[in-house]
């Protein structure tokens, strides 16, 4: 059976990444893959649920970061790992890198707590039994203060989204730590560029794996 395939998409809010998934999708599709899309927090009815705490409440940063690992174990469990048992192609707006941005470098919570909580939820979870992660990860990059210019009068923020640009720019660094820590796994987007030519390095950094003629 063909290989499931794992690629999550990341970056600060006002990046653009998600209006990119259905593109991705469809060229996936017509290459005759079965796509499922999906998002963290997110992706079962048990999950989203913690995702309207999560993006609502004011909390403890230990407390979000146990409910977005909470929300993430059903989700991989439920969804994820059986899709990529069944060789399908998941596309995840979002996954356990955003925790690290946003948990560890934009809170400012312990990194090594967020990797034990990685090791436990996403452990033995992987093809082959391995640690779970993407074999891809497309990361939106774009400068924090272009991002809340976007933002700004976009729909009513949430609570991640109502923070002030100081915070965006640890997030920013935060994806660029994982990304260099871990770079056979990352492709860097350029999402300053128009949407086309956004749209074009996506397609293009997808055709370099060898998974798309
Ligand atoms: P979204 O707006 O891209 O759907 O993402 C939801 C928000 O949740 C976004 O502001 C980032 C935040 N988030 C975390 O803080 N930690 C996480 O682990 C994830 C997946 C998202």
């Amino acid at each position: 059976m063909t290989r499931g395939l794992f690629i999550s998409l990341e970056g600060i809010d006002g990046a653009g990444k998600s209006s990119h998934i259905d593109a991705l999708a469809g060229l996936f599709e017509a290459a005759g893959r079965t796509v499922r899309r999906t998002r963290e927090p997110g992706g079962t009815p048990l999950a989203e649920t913690l995702r309207t705490l999560v993006l609502s409440e004011p909390m403890d940063p230990l407390t979000e970061s146990l409910l977005v690992f909470a929300a993430r174990r059903e989700h991989v469990v439920q969804v994820i790992a059986p899709a990529l048992a069944r060789g399908e192609v998941v596309l995840c707006d979002r996954f356990t890198d955003a925790t690290f941005a946003y948990q560890g470098a934009g809170r400012g919570f312990d990194t090594g707590v967020l990797a034990t909580l990685e090791g436990w939820v996403q452990g033995g979870q992987g093809q082959g039994g391995a640690l779970l992660q993407p074999d891809l990860t497309l990361w939106f990059d774009l400068a924090p203060e272009i991002a809340a210019e976007r933002l700004a009068g976009a729909r009513l923020p949430d609570k991640f989204e109502a923070q002030p640009v100081e915070f965006f720019r640890r997030v920013a660094r935060g994806y660029a730590d994982r990304a260099a820590a871990d770079a056979a796994r990352f492709e860097r987007i350029g999402a300053d560029a128009p949407r086309e030519a956004v749209r074009t390095q996506v397609a293009a950094a997808v055709r370099r794996r060898g998974w798309l003629a």
